[in-house]
């Protein structure tokens, strides 16, 4: 630990009003204290939103305990400004990280990040692109390489993994989004045999740029129809699903009998259409664990070059309500980032 005592006594912090409603309201709070033996203190230069995240205490309230103070905004790049002697950390290093949701978030000066949740930034990413990195790519990595079929060692080159791999077609839904464009990359990385991108219009170009070898406008074509034009050809091994609703029942067309499914919006059995005897070798929703030692290993691609985070745009801190409604217009390009410091606004 370093002394605080430079610190200033308050700062600015977003807070949502209530537990129960989506306003978000701008306060002067006090600078936060660590409490916990992990606690790292953290000057925030960026943070991102996340879609839906306003409305987790309405919709998963035992996920968001009674006491959490309301700070929106679960990821954040900054610069440790203490840390436990033991961990990792020290002043002054450039991390980034998802903070878990049932804790404060970081749209605010300083916050408070477990030592387990943290990473150092790659040198080729600045805070903005730090910010729009943690919730994403974790998820994403999560999804396909954790509760997923593929092997993450195809990313590196692994023969064995890349045969593996080499087998299995992906089917991503979302797939120009947040989380949507690092499944798409990293699915393709690994060398699946094929990634579907479903997007709506518009975003062709930017999913093929990221890997995805073939596309379904959603606005053109149900997923249904499309799996429906040749279904020897196109059903898939694996699919991602985000988005619920009629995309979610259309996965269950996508997908093989005896594939896989994994979902992080709404568990695949709420969408599979009635009547339909199609059965999975896995059918599973999960919520992402906010692991620094996954960010670290995505870290090491990113430095490498084989993927990159996707700005959708960049807000000013005092903005932070329109970045919310482009937020929640629900078809965003890759993250919408929220400027915290002045070091974030150079960069
Ligand atoms: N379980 C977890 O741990 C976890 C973690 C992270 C995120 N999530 C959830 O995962 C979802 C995606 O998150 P995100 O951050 O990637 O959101 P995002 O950046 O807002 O992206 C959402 C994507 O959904 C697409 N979309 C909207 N309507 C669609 C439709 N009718 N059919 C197909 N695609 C549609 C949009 O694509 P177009 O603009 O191309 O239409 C957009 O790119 C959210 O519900 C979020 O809460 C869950």
């Amino acid at each position: 630990m370093t002394s605080t005592t430079a610190l200033p006594k308050t700062m600015k912090s977003l807070l949502q009003a209530s537990r129960k409603t989506t306003e978000v309201i701008l306060v002067e709070a006090p600078i936060p204290t660590p409490t916990h033996p992990d606690d790292v203190l953290v000057r925030v230069h960026a943070t991102a939103p996340c879609a839906g995240e306003l409305l987790w205490a309405v919709n998963f309230p035992d996920s968001i305990p009674a006491d959490k103070v309301m700070v929106p905004c679960q990821d954040l790049s900054g610069t440790v400004v203490t840390a436990p002697a033991a961990s990792d950390f020290a002043p002054g290093d450039r991390v980034y990280c998802r903070i878990e949701a049932g804790r404060a978030g970081a749209a605010r000066d300083y916050a408070l990040a477990r030592a387990s949740e943290l990473a150092k930034i790659p040198s080729s990413l600045n805070w903005i692109e730090a910010a729009a990195t943690p919730l994403s790519a974790l998820t994403a990595w999560q999804s396909l390489f954790v509760q997923g079929t593929l092997d993450a060692a195809g990313i590196k080159g692994d023969a064995a993994a890349r045969e593996k791999n080499g087998k299995i077609r992906v089917l991503v839904t979302g797939a120009a989004g947040g989380v949507g464009s690092w499944v798409v990359q990293l699915a393709a990385r690994s060398g699946a045999k094929a990634v579907v991108a479903v997007c709506g219009p518009g975003k062709e170009e930017a999913v093929r740029k990221l890997g995805a070898t073939e596309i379904v406008d959603y606005t053109k074509t149900s997923i249904e129809e499309w799996v429906a034009a040749d279904p020897a050809a196109r059903e898939v091994d694996l699919v991602i699903e985000m988005v619920g609703g009629k995309t979610l029942s259309g996965c269950w067309a996508a997908v093989k009998e005896g594939g896989a499914m994994v979902t992080i919006n709404t568990p695949p059995e709420y969408g599979k259409p009635e009547g339909m005897k199609k059965e999975l070798s896995k059918a599973l929703f999960f919520i992402v664990e906010p692991l620094g030692s996954n960010l670290a290993e995505i870290g090491d691609l990113i430095e490498a070059g084989y993927v990159r985070p996707t700005v959708d745009s960049v807000w000013e801190f005092a903005d932070y309500a329109k970045a919310f409604e482009r937020l929640e217009s629900g078809h965003a390009k890759g993250k919408i980032i929220i400027k915290v410091s002045d070091e974030a606004a150079a960069a």
